[in-house]
C-alpha cells in the first residue's frame, strides 16, 4: 500500500499566496468587469533592464548555432556569473566570498526550501513570526515541526517579531541549531542594524548553530549603515549561509535566477561530533538534484553587473521605492501605523482588526489585493502587508481607493 508523508497533514491546507489567488479569482469571477489592483504577492511589474534583455538575446542567438550552442552547464552555475557575484556583491563591500562558494539557482524560494534537507531530522529550528511561509512549511514537510497545538508547532522555537522589539527578534533562551533570519524582512519590511546581527552571529558561534540568512531584498537598503550581507560581520563565514535573488533586484521573478552562498569554512557536525563542510554537502545535493539555470538566463543575470546594468537596476529599485514612500506617506495620515517601506519594498500596516477581514474589505470595497499579516504567523494578526511592486499609476489609484474606504 502506497502511503503518504503524513507530515503534509500537519500543514495548513493551502500555501498563503495560493489562498490569496484563489480568493481573488473567486472575487473576479463574481465581479467580471471589476478592475483589481494587485499589491499582494511581491511580483515585479516592470520589464527586465535593457542590459539584461540585450545579453539574453545574444545568448539565445548563441544557442541557435552549433558552434556556440551550450548543453548542460555546471550545476553550480557558470563561472562568468559566479565571479561577478563574488566581486560586485561581496568583495567590493569587504566581504571575503569567493566565486566557488556561490551556487547559482532558479530561486531563493527553492533554495531556502531545499537547504533544510542537508541537516538532521531532529535539530531544533528557530523561525521568526511573522515569517515567509516557505521556511516553516518545508520543515513541517520534513517532519521537524512536531504537531500543531494552539496554532503553533510544538518543536519550533518561534522568534516573535513585534512592534515592541521593532520587528527584530531577540535571541531565544533555548539553544537553537538552525536559525532563519530575513533582512530586509519579508513581510514586515524591518531591517537589522549591524550590532544586532552581530549578536546573532555570536550566538550561532557560541552554540555551534547555523544561520540561514535570506537577503533577497538587500538591494532595497538605502541606509548605508545597515548590513547588506551577513558576511560583512566578522565570524559569519563559519556560521551562515546566505540567499539572494535577482527576482526583486532586477525583475527576474518570471525569468528565474538566484544564488546561495555557502562559505567553505561553514561547518556542521555528525552525531559523533565530527566536522563536515556544508559546502560539500550542498554541492553534493545540487549535483544530484539540480541541473543548473539555463545559459541565456545566466547571461542575462551577468548583465546586471555591467555599468549599464547597474545603472538600470538602480533606476528600477528607485522606482519601486518611490511607490513604497507613497504608500507610507498616504497610509500614515489615515491613522495606520506603518513599518517598512524605507529600506524595503514591503509596508507592514497595523489594521486594528482581523487581517483576513481587512484583506476582504480592501478586496471587496476597493478592489485592491494586499496580503493578510496573519498568513505569515500568529504575530502577523492585526496587520496587512502592502507590496510596492506595481506601476506608479496603479499604486496611486490603489491608495486613492483605499483612502475612500478607510476615511
Ligand atoms: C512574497 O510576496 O512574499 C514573495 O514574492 C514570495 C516569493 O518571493 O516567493
Amino acid at each position: 500500500m502506497i502511503r503518504i508523508n503524513e507530515n503534509y497533514l500537519k500543514l495548513r491546507p493551502s500555501y498563503l499566496f495560493s489562498e490569496i489567488s484563489r480568493r481573488v479569482a473567486a472575487f473576479q469571477e463574481a465581479h467580471p468587469g471589476k478592475d483589481i489592483i494587485r499589491l499582494g504577492i511581491g511580483d515585479v511589474t516592470r520589464a527586465l533592464p535593457k542590459a539584461c534583455i540585450d545579453a539574453f538575446h545574444l545568448a539565445v542567438d548563441e544557442m541557435a548555432s552549433d558552434s556556440t550552442f551550450k548543453g548542460y552547464g555546471p550545476e553550480q552555475g557558470y563561472a562568468f556569473l559566479r565571479e561577478k557575484i563574488a566581486r560586485y556583491d561581496y568583495r567590493s563591500r569587504g566581504a571575503e566570498i569567493h566565486a566557488d562558494e556561490i551556487f547559482v539557482s532558479d530561486g531563493a524560494k527553492s533554495d531556502t526550501a531545499n537547504i533544510q534537507e542537508i541537516f538532521s531530522g531532529d535539530i531544533l529550528i528557530a523561525i521568526p513570526d511573522p515569517v515567509y511561509p516557505v521556511y516553516l512549511d518545508t520543515n513541517v514537510m520534513a517532519g521537524r515541526s512536531g504537531d500543531l497545538g494552539d496554532g503553533r508547532y510544538k518543536n519550533i522555537i518561534y522568534l516573535d517579531s513585534t512592534a515592541e522589539n521593532g520587528f527584530v527578534p531577540g535571541l531565544p533562551k533555548e539553544k537553537a541549531d538552525l536559525i532563519y533570519l530575513c533582512f530586509p524582512n519579508n513581510p514586515t519590511g524591518a531591517v537589522i542594524p549591524k550590532d544586532m546581527l552581530k549578536q546573532w552571529v555570536d550566538y550561532a558561534r557560541h552554540n555551534k548553530a547555523l544561520i540561514l540568512y535570506d537577503a533577497a531584498y538587500e538591494a532595497f537598503i538605502k541606509d548605508g549603515s545597515l548590513p547588506r550581507s551577513i558576511y560583512e560581520l566578522e565570524g559569519a563565514r563559519e556560521v551562515a549561509i546566505e540567499f539572494r535573488s535577482f527576482s526583486k533586484t532586477a525583475g527576474f521573478t518570471g525569468t528565474r535566477c538566484a544564488y546561495t552562498v555557502v562559505p567553505k569554512s561553514c561547518m556542521a557536525y555528525d552525531s559523533a561530533g565530527g566536522t563536515h563542510s556544508l559546502h560539500s554537502f550542498w554541492n553534493r545535493r545540487q549535483a544530484t538534484k539540480f541541473n543548473g539555470v539555463s545559459y541565456p538566463v545566466q547571461k542575462a543575470a551577468e548583465a546586471v553587473y555591467s555599468d549599464e546594468g547597474r545603472a538600470q537596476v538602480k533606476e528600477l529599485i528607485g522606482y519601486y521605492m518611490n511607490n513604497a514612500s507613497l504608500i507610507r506617506a498616504r497610509m500614515q495620515p489615515l491613522g495606520y501605523t506603518c513599518t517598512g517601506g524605507e529600506n524595503s519594498p514591503y509596508i507592514w500596516v497595523k489594521t486594528l482588526m482581523d487581517s483576513w477581514d481587512f484583506f476582504d474589505m480592501l478586496l471587496n470595497k476597493a478592489g485592491v489585493v494586499c496580503t493578510p499579516g496573519s498568513g505569515f504567523g500568529r504575530c502577523g494578526q492585526g496587520y496587512i502587508r502592502i507590496s510596492a511592486f506595481n506601476s506608479h499609476e496603479n499604486v496611486e489609484r490603489a491608495i486613492d481607493r483605499i483612502e475612500q474606504v478607510l476615511k
